[in-house]
Protein backbone atom coordinates (compact mmCIF):
# COMPACT_ATOMS: atom_id res chain seq x y z
CA UNK A 1 0.00 0.00 0.00
CA UNK A 2 1.45 3.61 -0.91
CA UNK A 3 0.18 7.15 -0.27
CA UNK A 4 0.26 8.77 -3.77
CA UNK A 5 0.33 12.18 -3.66
CA UNK A 6 -1.90 13.58 -6.25
CA UNK A 7 -2.51 17.14 -7.27
CA UNK A 8 -5.94 18.38 -7.90
CA UNK A 9 -7.12 21.85 -8.80
CA UNK A 10 -4.38 24.43 -6.30
CA UNK A 11 -4.03 21.08 -3.63
CA UNK A 12 -2.23 17.86 -3.57
CA UNK A 13 -4.19 15.53 -1.69
CA UNK A 14 -2.88 11.70 -0.36
CA UNK A 15 -5.05 8.99 -1.93
CA UNK A 16 -4.17 5.59 -0.43
CA UNK A 17 -3.51 3.02 -3.64
CA UNK A 18 -2.86 -0.32 -3.79
CA UNK A 19 -1.45 -3.03 -6.25
CA UNK A 20 -3.15 -3.78 -9.81
CA UNK A 21 -5.63 -6.31 -9.16
CA UNK A 22 -4.99 -9.73 -8.13
CA UNK A 23 -7.60 -12.04 -7.46
CA UNK A 24 -6.74 -13.68 -3.89
CA UNK A 25 -5.10 -10.77 -2.67
CA UNK A 26 -6.96 -7.94 -0.08
CA UNK A 27 -10.46 -6.62 -1.39
CA UNK A 28 -10.33 -2.75 -2.50
CA UNK A 29 -12.37 0.23 -3.96
CA UNK A 30 -12.63 1.49 -7.55
CA UNK A 31 -14.73 4.67 -8.31
CA UNK A 32 -17.63 4.57 -10.38
CA UNK A 33 -15.50 5.46 -13.82
CA UNK A 34 -18.74 5.12 -16.21
CA UNK A 35 -20.35 8.33 -14.62
CA UNK A 36 -17.86 10.32 -16.62
CA UNK A 37 -16.75 10.73 -19.74
CA UNK A 38 -13.51 8.90 -19.59
CA UNK A 39 -14.43 6.12 -21.09
CA UNK A 40 -11.11 4.21 -22.87
CA UNK A 41 -9.73 1.63 -24.23
CA UNK A 42 -9.38 -0.55 -20.95
CA UNK A 43 -13.28 0.35 -19.74
CA UNK A 44 -14.30 -0.87 -23.19
CA UNK A 45 -12.84 -3.70 -22.78
CA UNK A 46 -14.04 -4.74 -19.53
CA UNK A 47 -17.57 -4.01 -20.81
CA UNK A 48 -17.10 -6.36 -24.07
CA UNK A 49 -15.41 -9.01 -21.80
CA UNK A 50 -18.59 -9.26 -19.51
CA UNK A 51 -20.25 -12.64 -21.12
CA UNK A 52 -23.29 -13.01 -19.10
CA UNK A 53 -23.64 -9.01 -20.40
CA UNK A 54 -23.52 -10.18 -23.71
CA UNK A 55 -25.85 -13.32 -23.71
CA UNK A 56 -28.72 -11.15 -22.42
CA UNK A 57 -28.61 -7.85 -25.16
CA UNK A 58 -28.14 -10.23 -27.98
CA UNK A 59 -30.96 -12.62 -26.60
CA UNK A 60 -33.06 -9.36 -26.02
CA UNK A 61 -32.60 -7.89 -28.94
CA UNK A 62 -32.92 -11.37 -31.23
CA UNK A 63 -36.51 -11.14 -29.88
CA UNK A 64 -37.64 -8.12 -30.28
CA UNK A 65 -34.97 -6.44 -33.27
CA UNK A 66 -36.35 -7.86 -36.40
CA UNK A 67 -38.48 -5.21 -38.66
CA UNK A 68 -37.80 -2.53 -36.67
CA UNK A 69 -36.01 1.45 -36.48
CA UNK A 70 -34.01 1.70 -33.38
CA UNK A 71 -31.81 3.84 -31.95
CA UNK A 72 -29.22 3.19 -29.57
CA UNK A 73 -27.80 5.50 -27.34
CA UNK A 74 -23.54 5.13 -26.47
CA UNK A 75 -22.89 2.61 -29.30
CA UNK A 76 -19.25 2.51 -27.63
CA UNK A 77 -16.19 1.72 -29.48
CA UNK A 78 -17.48 -1.90 -30.63
CA UNK A 79 -21.13 -0.58 -31.43
CA UNK A 80 -21.85 -4.13 -30.29
CA UNK A 81 -25.93 -3.71 -29.66
CA UNK A 82 -26.15 -1.53 -32.92
CA UNK A 83 -24.40 -4.39 -34.81
CA UNK A 84 -26.48 -7.08 -33.16
CA UNK A 85 -29.97 -5.08 -34.45
CA UNK A 86 -28.77 -5.33 -37.70
CA UNK A 87 -27.93 -8.81 -38.08
CA UNK A 88 -31.36 -9.60 -36.13
CA UNK A 89 -32.95 -7.72 -39.03
CA UNK A 90 -33.46 -4.22 -37.87
CA UNK A 91 -34.61 -2.02 -41.03
CA UNK A 92 -32.45 1.02 -40.15
CA UNK A 93 -30.40 1.65 -36.80
CA UNK A 94 -29.56 5.14 -35.38
CA UNK A 95 -26.06 4.77 -33.76
CA UNK A 96 -25.01 7.27 -31.05
CA UNK A 97 -21.81 7.77 -29.28
CA UNK A 98 -20.14 11.06 -27.56
CA UNK A 99 -17.15 9.72 -27.87
CA UNK A 100 -15.18 10.70 -30.97
CA UNK A 101 -12.30 8.05 -30.74
CA UNK A 102 -15.00 5.40 -29.84
CA UNK A 103 -17.41 6.49 -32.60
CA UNK A 104 -14.06 5.86 -35.27
CA UNK A 105 -13.28 2.47 -34.12
CA UNK A 106 -16.64 1.47 -34.38
CA UNK A 107 -16.96 3.28 -37.66
CA UNK A 108 -14.07 1.17 -38.77
CA UNK A 109 -16.00 -2.33 -37.52
CA UNK A 110 -19.14 -1.30 -39.21
CA UNK A 111 -17.85 -1.22 -42.61
CA UNK A 112 -15.84 -3.97 -42.09
CA UNK A 113 -18.68 -6.35 -41.73
CA UNK A 114 -20.62 -4.28 -44.57
CA UNK A 115 -22.85 -2.46 -42.40
CA UNK A 116 -22.88 0.51 -43.44
CA UNK A 117 -26.04 0.54 -45.61
CA UNK A 118 -28.57 -0.34 -41.95
CA UNK A 119 -26.27 1.50 -39.28
CA UNK A 120 -25.50 5.37 -39.28
CA UNK A 121 -23.64 6.32 -36.64
CA UNK A 122 -24.46 10.21 -35.20
CA UNK A 123 -21.70 11.64 -33.10
CA UNK A 124 -22.51 14.05 -30.17
CA UNK A 125 -24.72 13.62 -26.59
CA UNK A 126 -27.75 12.06 -27.85
CA UNK A 127 -30.00 15.04 -25.99
CA UNK A 128 -28.47 17.42 -28.24
CA UNK A 129 -29.23 15.91 -31.63
CA UNK A 130 -31.80 15.01 -33.73
CA UNK A 131 -33.18 12.06 -35.73
CA UNK A 132 -34.27 12.26 -39.01
CA UNK A 133 -37.38 10.00 -37.84
CA UNK A 134 -39.16 8.41 -34.69
CA UNK A 135 -38.29 4.62 -34.04
CA UNK A 136 -39.92 1.84 -32.79
CA UNK A 137 -37.15 0.22 -30.15
CA UNK A 138 -34.63 1.91 -28.17
CA UNK A 139 -31.65 -0.22 -27.02
CA UNK A 140 -28.83 1.18 -24.81
CA UNK A 141 -26.64 -0.16 -21.70
CA UNK A 142 -26.13 3.23 -19.65
CA UNK A 143 -26.90 1.81 -16.55
CA UNK A 144 -24.81 2.76 -13.83
CA UNK A 145 -23.53 0.58 -10.09
CA UNK A 146 -26.53 2.94 -8.85
CA UNK A 147 -28.16 2.05 -11.69
CA UNK A 148 -29.16 6.18 -12.02
CA UNK A 149 -26.11 7.03 -11.83
CA UNK A 150 -24.99 7.48 -15.37
CA UNK A 151 -27.82 9.48 -16.19
CA UNK A 152 -30.11 7.13 -17.81
CA UNK A 153 -33.26 8.15 -16.81
CA UNK A 154 -32.80 11.87 -17.98
CA UNK A 155 -31.28 10.76 -21.03
CA UNK A 156 -34.07 8.26 -21.75
CA UNK A 157 -36.74 10.35 -20.67
CA UNK A 158 -35.71 12.53 -23.34
CA UNK A 159 -35.60 9.38 -25.91
CA UNK A 160 -38.90 8.62 -25.67
CA UNK A 161 -40.07 12.18 -25.89
CA UNK A 162 -37.79 12.75 -28.84
CA UNK A 163 -37.10 9.72 -30.57
CA UNK A 164 -39.44 6.88 -30.15
CA UNK A 165 -42.76 6.52 -31.64
CA UNK A 166 -45.66 5.44 -28.90
CA UNK A 167 -45.69 2.11 -29.11
CA UNK A 168 -41.54 1.88 -29.12
CA UNK A 169 -39.97 -0.89 -27.45
CA UNK A 170 -36.85 -0.60 -25.36
CA UNK A 171 -33.86 -2.85 -24.45
CA UNK A 172 -32.93 -2.55 -21.49
CA UNK A 173 -36.78 -2.71 -20.00
CA UNK A 174 -35.80 -1.95 -16.13
CA UNK A 175 -33.16 -1.85 -13.36
CA UNK A 176 -33.63 -2.61 -9.66
CA UNK A 177 -30.76 -1.03 -7.47
CA UNK A 178 -30.81 -2.73 -3.92
CA UNK A 179 -29.42 -1.95 -0.70
CA UNK A 180 -28.21 -3.23 3.04
CA UNK A 181 -26.44 -2.81 5.67
CA UNK A 182 -23.09 -3.99 5.77
CA UNK A 183 -20.29 -4.68 7.82
CA UNK A 184 -16.89 -4.22 5.63
CA UNK A 185 -14.52 -6.93 5.44
CA UNK A 186 -11.53 -7.20 7.46
CA UNK A 187 -8.88 -4.47 6.81
CA UNK A 188 -11.40 -2.12 4.35
CA UNK A 189 -12.23 -0.23 7.25
CA UNK A 190 -9.34 0.89 9.11
CA UNK A 191 -6.68 1.01 5.80
CA UNK A 192 -8.83 1.36 2.71
CA UNK A 193 -7.27 1.58 -0.32
CA UNK A 194 -8.47 2.05 -4.17
CA UNK A 195 -6.45 -0.17 -6.64
CA UNK A 196 -3.63 1.12 -8.58
CA UNK A 197 -5.41 1.34 -12.05
CA UNK A 198 -8.73 2.69 -10.14
CA UNK A 199 -6.44 5.65 -9.03
CA UNK A 200 -5.32 6.89 -12.11
CA UNK A 201 -9.59 7.30 -12.61
CA UNK A 202 -9.63 9.02 -9.47
CA UNK A 203 -7.67 11.36 -10.63
CA UNK A 204 -9.47 11.66 -14.49
CA UNK A 205 -12.93 12.44 -12.15
CA UNK A 206 -10.97 14.87 -9.73
CA UNK A 207 -9.61 16.67 -12.59
CA UNK A 208 -13.46 16.92 -14.16
CA UNK A 209 -14.48 18.64 -10.38
CA UNK A 210 -11.28 20.20 -10.37
CA UNK A 211 -11.54 19.49 -6.90
CA UNK A 212 -11.43 16.52 -4.50
CA UNK A 213 -14.72 15.13 -3.50
CA UNK A 214 -15.74 12.27 -1.83
CA UNK A 215 -16.67 10.28 -4.82
CA UNK A 216 -18.58 7.10 -4.73
CA UNK A 217 -16.95 3.54 -4.58
CA UNK A 218 -17.78 0.15 -5.91
CA UNK A 219 -16.28 -2.58 -3.20
CA UNK A 220 -14.46 -5.46 -5.18
CA UNK A 221 -12.70 -8.40 -4.88
CA UNK A 222 -14.69 -9.70 -2.02
CA UNK A 223 -17.43 -11.25 -4.04
CA UNK A 224 -17.46 -14.69 -1.62
CA UNK A 225 -17.96 -12.68 1.48
CA UNK A 226 -20.31 -10.22 0.83
CA UNK A 227 -23.45 -12.42 1.87
CA UNK A 228 -21.79 -12.57 5.04
CA UNK A 229 -21.59 -8.58 5.47
CA UNK A 230 -24.99 -8.47 5.49
CA UNK A 231 -26.93 -7.26 8.42
CA UNK A 232 -30.22 -7.69 7.33
CA UNK A 233 -32.78 -8.28 4.16
CA UNK A 234 -32.14 -6.01 1.27
CA UNK A 235 -34.90 -3.74 -0.06
CA UNK A 236 -34.75 -1.84 -3.22
CA UNK A 237 -33.80 1.19 -2.67
CA UNK A 238 -34.52 2.53 -6.60
CA UNK A 239 -36.56 0.75 -9.22
CA UNK A 240 -36.67 2.40 -13.14
CA UNK A 241 -38.92 0.80 -15.49
CA UNK A 242 -37.53 2.33 -18.97
CA UNK A 243 -40.84 1.44 -20.62
CA UNK A 244 -42.06 5.04 -20.00
CA UNK A 245 -40.80 7.86 -18.52
CA UNK A 246 -39.37 7.42 -14.98
CA UNK A 247 -39.00 10.09 -12.56
CA UNK A 248 -35.93 12.19 -12.57
CA UNK A 249 -35.95 13.07 -8.65
CA UNK A 250 -37.14 11.05 -5.74
CA UNK A 251 -37.25 10.28 -2.21
CA UNK A 252 -37.60 6.49 -0.89
CA UNK A 253 -37.67 6.10 3.36
CA UNK A 254 -37.02 2.33 4.44
CA UNK A 255 -36.01 0.64 7.77
CA UNK A 256 -34.13 -2.54 8.13
CA UNK A 257 -34.52 -4.79 11.11
CA UNK A 258 -31.16 -6.07 11.79
CA UNK A 259 -31.22 -9.85 12.12
CA UNK A 260 -27.56 -10.46 13.16
CA UNK A 261 -24.51 -8.52 14.84
CA UNK A 262 -22.36 -6.73 13.57
CA UNK A 263 -20.46 -3.80 12.92
CA UNK A 264 -22.47 -1.52 10.68
CA UNK A 265 -20.37 0.60 8.24
CA UNK A 266 -22.75 1.61 5.62
CA UNK A 267 -24.85 0.14 2.94
CA UNK A 268 -24.02 -1.84 0.13
CA UNK A 269 -25.80 -1.63 -3.16
CA UNK A 270 -26.31 -3.49 -6.53
CA UNK A 271 -28.49 -3.42 -9.61
CA UNK A 272 -30.36 -5.91 -10.95
CA UNK A 273 -31.09 -5.06 -14.94
CA UNK A 274 -33.50 -6.60 -17.19
CA UNK A 275 -32.08 -6.82 -20.77
CA UNK A 276 -35.68 -7.83 -21.98
CA UNK A 277 -38.30 -10.13 -21.48
CA UNK A 278 -37.82 -13.99 -20.67
CA UNK A 279 -34.15 -12.82 -19.89
CA UNK A 280 -32.32 -13.67 -16.87
CA UNK A 281 -31.57 -10.60 -14.49
CA UNK A 282 -28.12 -9.49 -14.47
CA UNK A 283 -26.64 -9.11 -11.10
CA UNK A 284 -23.56 -6.40 -9.93
CA UNK A 285 -22.94 -9.56 -7.29
CA UNK A 286 -21.66 -11.91 -9.89
CA UNK A 287 -18.11 -12.69 -10.11
CA UNK A 288 -17.35 -11.68 -14.14
CA UNK A 289 -20.05 -8.45 -13.78
CA UNK A 290 -18.02 -5.78 -15.39
CA UNK A 291 -21.05 -4.10 -12.46
CA UNK A 292 -19.72 -4.11 -8.65
CA UNK A 293 -21.34 -3.16 -5.94
CA UNK A 294 -21.26 -0.15 -4.20
CA UNK A 295 -20.32 0.66 -1.01
CA UNK A 296 -21.67 4.17 1.14
CA UNK A 297 -20.29 4.34 4.09
CA UNK A 298 -22.22 5.98 6.85
CA UNK A 299 -20.15 5.13 10.02
CA UNK A 300 -16.73 5.33 11.10
CA UNK A 301 -15.97 3.36 13.48
CA UNK A 302 -18.13 0.97 12.30
CA UNK A 303 -21.25 0.82 14.76
CA UNK A 304 -21.64 -2.13 16.72
CA UNK A 305 -25.08 -3.61 16.66
CA UNK A 306 -27.04 -6.62 17.62
CA UNK A 307 -30.09 -7.93 16.44
CA UNK A 308 -33.26 -6.46 16.80
CA UNK A 309 -31.76 -2.44 16.15
CA UNK A 310 -33.61 -0.74 13.75
CA UNK A 311 -31.90 1.02 10.68
CA UNK A 312 -33.77 3.45 9.11
CA UNK A 313 -32.67 5.40 5.66
CA UNK A 314 -33.66 8.12 3.68
CA UNK A 315 -32.59 8.45 0.18
CA UNK A 316 -32.73 11.08 -2.09
CA UNK A 317 -31.38 11.40 -5.93
CA UNK A 318 -31.49 14.78 -7.43
CA UNK A 319 -30.59 15.85 -10.82
CA UNK A 320 -27.21 17.29 -10.51
CA UNK A 321 -26.11 20.55 -12.09
CA UNK A 322 -25.87 19.23 -15.27
CA UNK A 323 -29.36 18.32 -16.03
CA UNK A 324 -28.22 14.40 -16.35
CA UNK A 325 -26.39 12.84 -13.77
CA UNK A 326 -27.94 12.62 -10.52
CA UNK A 327 -26.65 13.73 -7.33
CA UNK A 328 -27.55 11.58 -4.00
CA UNK A 329 -27.70 12.39 -0.76
CA UNK A 330 -28.06 9.30 1.94
CA UNK A 331 -29.69 9.78 6.18
CA UNK A 332 -29.30 7.31 8.31
CA UNK A 333 -31.00 6.94 11.90
CA UNK A 334 -30.07 3.82 14.25
CA UNK A 335 -32.38 2.73 16.94
CA UNK A 336 -31.23 -0.02 19.81
CA UNK A 337 -32.49 -0.50 22.89
CA UNK A 338 -30.54 2.82 24.68
CA UNK A 339 -29.10 4.03 22.11
CA UNK A 340 -29.61 6.06 18.76
CA UNK A 341 -27.01 7.77 16.17
CA UNK A 342 -27.51 9.26 12.99
CA UNK A 343 -25.28 10.24 9.78
CA UNK A 344 -25.08 11.80 6.66
CA UNK A 345 -23.69 11.75 3.14
CA UNK A 346 -23.29 14.04 0.53
CA UNK A 347 -22.93 11.89 -2.67
CA UNK A 348 -22.56 14.68 -6.04
CA UNK A 349 -21.66 13.34 -9.33
CA UNK A 350 -19.13 16.21 -9.21
CA UNK A 351 -18.32 17.78 -5.84
CA UNK A 352 -16.44 20.19 -4.34
CA UNK A 353 -14.37 20.86 -0.63
CA UNK A 354 -18.33 20.96 1.05
CA UNK A 355 -18.31 17.09 0.55
CA UNK A 356 -14.61 16.21 0.61
CA UNK A 357 -13.61 14.16 4.05
CA UNK A 358 -17.00 13.60 5.13
CA UNK A 359 -15.93 11.10 7.15
CA UNK A 360 -13.13 8.95 8.68
CA UNK A 361 -13.77 6.31 6.02
CA UNK A 362 -12.76 9.19 3.49
CA UNK A 363 -10.48 11.19 5.64
CA UNK A 364 -8.50 7.59 5.73
CA UNK A 365 -8.80 7.13 1.76
CA UNK A 366 -7.61 10.60 0.75
CA UNK A 367 -5.28 11.58 3.82
CA UNK A 368 -3.37 15.29 4.03
CA UNK A 369 -0.13 15.07 2.13
CA UNK A 370 1.62 17.19 5.52
CA UNK A 371 0.36 14.36 7.81
CA UNK A 372 1.45 11.31 5.83
CA UNK A 373 4.65 12.29 3.64
CA UNK A 374 6.53 9.79 5.90
CA UNK A 375 4.29 6.81 5.22
CA UNK A 376 4.37 7.21 1.19
CA UNK A 377 5.88 3.43 0.10
CA UNK A 378 4.87 1.42 3.37
CA UNK A 379 5.53 -1.95 3.18
CA UNK A 380 2.69 -4.06 2.34
C1 LIG B 1 -21.48 1.89 -20.57
S1 LIG B 1 -20.86 2.40 -22.10
C2 LIG B 1 -21.59 1.21 -23.18
C3 LIG B 1 -20.88 1.05 -24.50
C4 LIG B 1 -21.49 -0.04 -25.40
N1 LIG B 1 -22.83 0.28 -25.79
C5 LIG B 1 -21.49 -1.36 -24.66
O1 LIG B 1 -22.53 -1.71 -24.11
O2 LIG B 1 -20.44 -2.00 -24.60
C6 LIG B 1 -21.80 3.83 -22.37
C7 LIG B 1 -21.45 4.58 -23.65
O3 LIG B 1 -22.45 5.56 -23.86
C8 LIG B 1 -21.85 6.80 -24.22
N2 LIG B 1 -22.84 7.79 -23.79
C9 LIG B 1 -23.34 7.96 -22.55
N3 LIG B 1 -24.33 8.87 -22.56
C10 LIG B 1 -24.47 9.27 -23.85
C11 LIG B 1 -25.36 10.17 -24.50
N4 LIG B 1 -26.31 10.85 -23.82
N5 LIG B 1 -25.22 10.36 -25.83
C12 LIG B 1 -24.28 9.68 -26.53
N6 LIG B 1 -23.42 8.80 -25.97
C13 LIG B 1 -23.53 8.59 -24.65
C14 LIG B 1 -20.51 6.81 -23.51
O4 LIG B 1 -19.58 7.63 -24.15
C15 LIG B 1 -20.13 5.34 -23.62
O5 LIG B 1 -19.44 5.08 -24.82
Amino acid sequence: MTVRPIEVGHETIGLRTGHRYREKSRPFFWPLAGDYPIYDRYLYTVMTADDERAIAYHAAIENIAAGKTVVEIGTGDQAHWARACAKAGAKKVYAIEENLEALKKASALIEEEGLTNKISLLHGTSTRLELPERVNLSVSEIIGEIGSSEGVIAILNDVRQRFLKPEAKCVPQKCDTYCVPFELPDGMENEPIVEKLGASYVRKIFDLADSPFDLRLTLDNCFEEIPRQMLAPPKIVESMDFTKICEESEIQTMSFDVEKEGRFNGLLLWIELYAGERVTPLSSLTRGSNWRPVFCPLFDPGLPLIAGSRIEVRWSRLTSSDGMHPDYHIECTVKSLQNSWESKLRWPHLGGPESFRQNGLYSRLFPRVDAVCDEISLPR
